[in-house]
């Protein structure tokens, strides 16, 4: 049976096993300067403008953290709800690696506003205090839910007429574009969004993940952080190579399409089930899924999962790329066998 703890139990789609297949019979230079690398940028650049510095890591958490670094001094801060990643599941790399604070907001089922953010922006001018200068939302957020383009570009807004910079970490951007029917280009490019994670892991690659900084004023602002974050992988075209296939004729979006779809069907059912509610959920692949404690321990015993509320019995499932229906049909029968 396939796995729904998380997204990372996912296997790796096989067009980018190919492309790692062909790029391990050529020679090139190292340390991302070579010819892959430019061609993976150039598409990326395609969709989000050429003057966007990118940079390719290979993990989630080094996309966020060096590339926050590049737009933060040690004695500012970032302002992130307090479900996001980058303050619950990065032990405090930000911290550690640039010694900047996260100052987190009030959110509903885990999105921020230009209206919370204010609450942290009164000590703006004295010395005492750590200074917000960058905004971070997650899109698809960490309870699922999903922030739209208008939704984004408030944010961006405020986050300029107030001197501050929006971050918008992808790890699961497909399945947010999947879900709102929005481009890339809509929903980061024209948004004003100054610095992105672009996650791949989660979608269908090996490992991938890319810095990209859009705001000019930061341009080769990554280059020698990433070094020192001990990100600049010397054979780095077998982490940029992922990025070709995987935006070549919509891969990316088909990936994101198939976890949704499961995510939905996945919703359709439990629906359908007495004494068990589907809460914090957008279409997408994550789902929050409140049942009674007996069926949750039942499970238990036979599946994987997290318990992200033990008080109120509240799960959460996530669905990947590589499931279909019949995947969610296995689930649906072992949830209906533990529910009984
Ligand atoms: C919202 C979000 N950001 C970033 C990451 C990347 O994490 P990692 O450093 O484990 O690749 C994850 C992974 O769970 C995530 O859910």
């Amino acid at each position: 049976m396939k796995m729904f703890a998380s997204d990372n139990n996912s296997g790796v789609h096989p067009e980018i096993i190919k492309h790692l297949t062909m790029e391990a019979e050529r020679h090139d230079f190292p340390y991302g300067e070579d010819s892959t690398s430019e061609k993976a940028k150039e598409i990326i650049k395609k969709e989000l403008g050429k003057d966007v510095d990118i940079y390719f890591v290979t993990t989630g958490t080094a996309a966020n953290i060096i590339g926050l670094s590049g737009l933060l001094q040690p004695y500012e801060a970032a302002v992130a709800a307090s479900t996001t990643h980058i303050n619950v599941d990065e032990c405090n790399s930000l911290e550690r690696f640039n010694g900047s604070k996260i100052l987190t907001v009030d959110s509903e089922h885990g999105k921020i506003t230009p209206d919370s953010v204010k609450s942290v922006l009164g000590n703006i001018g004295d010395a005492h205090s750590s200074q917000p200068k960058v905004i971070c939302i997650s899109n698809l957020t960490e309870t699922g839910t999903v922030y739209t383009k208008e939704e984004i570009k408030a944010l961006a807004d405020f986050a300029h007429e107030n001197d501050m910079y929006l971050h918008v970490d992808g790890a699961r951007i497909a399945n947010a574009l999947e879900v709102t029917n929005t481009s890339l280009k809509e929903m980061i490019g024209d948004t004003g969004v100054d610095l992105f994670s672009f996650g791949g892991t989660k979608n269908g690659l090996m490992m991938g993940e890319a810095i990209v900084c859009l705001n000019p004023n930061f341009k080769r602002s990554h280059k020698y952080s990433t070094k020192q974050g001990m990100q600049l992988i010397s054979k780095m075209r077998y982490v940029s190579v992922q990025y070709i296939p995987y935006l070549t004729d919509n891969l990316w979006l088909k990936n994101a399409k198939a976890a949704n779809s499961a995510g939905r069907y996945l919703n359709e059912e439990l629906s359908k089930m007495d004494g068990i509610e589907v809460i914090d959920y957008s279409n997408a692949n994550i789902l929050f899924v409140k049942m009674p404690f007996e069926t949750i321990e039942k499970l238990q015993k036979e599946l994987y999962f997290y318990v992200t509320d033990e008080e109120q019995g509240i799960i959460r499932l996530i669905t990947s790329f590589d499931m279909d229906k019949s995947d969610i049909e296995g689930l649906v029968d072992l949830i209906k066998k533990c529910h009984k």
